[in-house]
């Protein structure tokens, strides 16, 4: 595992950019497992600039989300689909049929998680995966518990997801309880893994992941049994202050 510290926010976006855009401009056909969240918008930011200024070019690049809530419309500004529109796919050259997401209102929520993870292994997997960190943990939708779950499958949300993701709806009753994420199996068969941690109150998650303790209860602890991870975190994120 290779732990990068960046002196801020900007830093660790532009280090997370240029690991994906040397991947894109080595392999133009290269998958994308990609992430949402506040932390990757500064990196997708970089990227759409890149591409701008003709250096790097996503018309065959192929791209998997991690997750989707549940239920929820595409046209809802909160959804996933909504936000890598919003913040890279309507900016870059990116062809739209390469691009997946679970579907968050897929009237058979179970076989979408099945279908997910076909249409994953057709592709051969990621190639890089994004990863944020929620701050208890949790990667995807992938909440603390006793047992992961291996496959794209529906879970409940944690009181303290909920509380965090509270700040980009109208009111925490407005977000929803469910969620579709793929599970920790197509994370972990990913190639590679860059890991975006930012902000000290992820602080406890990145302690948690350089302890080297594999556990559950903390998902981004499973970094440690993947080859090659590489783990990007801003000094507030690595002091927690
Ligand atoms: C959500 C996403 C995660 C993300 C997390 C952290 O829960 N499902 O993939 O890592 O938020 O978000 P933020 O980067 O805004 O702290």
């Amino acid at each position: 595992m290779q732990v990068i510290v960046t002196k801020d926010y900007d830093e660790m976006s532009r280090v997370a950019a240029e690991i994906f855009a040397e991947g894109i401009k080595a392999n133009p056909e290269i998958r994308l497992g990609l992430a949402t969240g506040s932390t990757p918008v500064g990196m997708y930011q970089c990227l759409i600039e890149k591409n701008k200024a003709g250096e790097i070019d996503f018309s065959k690049v192929v791209t998997f989300n991690l997750d989707e809530y549940y239920p929820i419309t595409p046209d809802n500004d909160q959804s996933y689909i909504y936000f890598m529109r919003h913040n890279l796919f309507d900016h870059v050259n990116i062809n739209m049929e390469n691009v997946h997401i679970p579907n968050g209102q897929a009237p058979d929520i179970d076989q979408e998680g099945k279908d997910y993870d076909a249409l994953m292994e057709k592709f051969g997997w990621t190639d890089i995966q994004l990863l944020g960190v929620g701050r208890n943990g949790h990667i995807a939708f992938n909440e603390p518990d006793d047992e992961l779950v291996a496959g794209t499958h529906k879970t409940d949300l944690t009181e303290d997801t909920i509380d965090a993701n509270a700040r980009f709806f109208a009111s925490i009753d407005d977000v929803p309880r469910q969620a579709i994420t793929m599970g920790v199996g197509p994370i972990m068969k990913a190639k590679k893994i860059v890991v975006l941690i930012s902000g000290a109150n992820k602080h406890e998650a990145f302690e948690k992941l350089l302890s080297g303790q594999i556990t559950t209860q903390c998902p981004i602890t499973l970094m440690n049994l993947h080859r090659d991870v590489v783990i990007i975190a801003d000094q507030a994120a690595a002091e927690g202050k």
